[in-house]
């Protein structure tokens, strides 16, 4: 009798931790981080296409020497790898304005 219960309570807690062992616990960073201003095309762009899954702190943490490509491609990979609705036509000005305000061609 007394075997029998423990068992019971086992098989109970084995199917409450695979519940738990399925749920996604996914990490962005906070919402605090906005697109710096600017009067560049490509920040009301930006502001519409890029900060709608996360905030513009990956923007902010790109390495400051970042050339136009590097954003180029930045911006390719986010269209290709996470389906990222950005036009053709709007990636030109785009990266424009997140070179010149987060990478090598921002203001000294
Ligand atoms: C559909 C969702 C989505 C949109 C829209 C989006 N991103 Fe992302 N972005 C992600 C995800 C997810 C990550 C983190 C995963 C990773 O780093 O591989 C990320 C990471 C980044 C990073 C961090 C560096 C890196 O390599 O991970 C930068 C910079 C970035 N995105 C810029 C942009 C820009 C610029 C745009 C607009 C053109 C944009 N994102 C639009 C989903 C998106």
């Amino acid at each position: 009798m007394q075997a029998r219960h423990l068992c019971a309570f086992v098989v109970a807690f084995a199917a409450a931790s695979s519940a738990f062992a399925v749920t996604k616990i996914i990490q962005i960073p906070p919402d605090s981080e906005q697109l710096t201003p600017s009067a560049l095309p490509g920040y009301a762009k930006a502001r519409v296409n890029c900060v709608a899954c996360h905030s513009a702190e990956y923007m902010v943490y790109q390495p400051p020497t970042a050339p136009r490509a590097y954003w180029e491609a930045m911006v390719k990979r986010m269209k290709a790898v996470f389906n990222a609705p950005v036009a053709d036509d709007d990636m030109p000005v785009i990266i424009d304005y997140l070179v010149k305000t987060y990478g090598a061609e921002r203001p000294k």
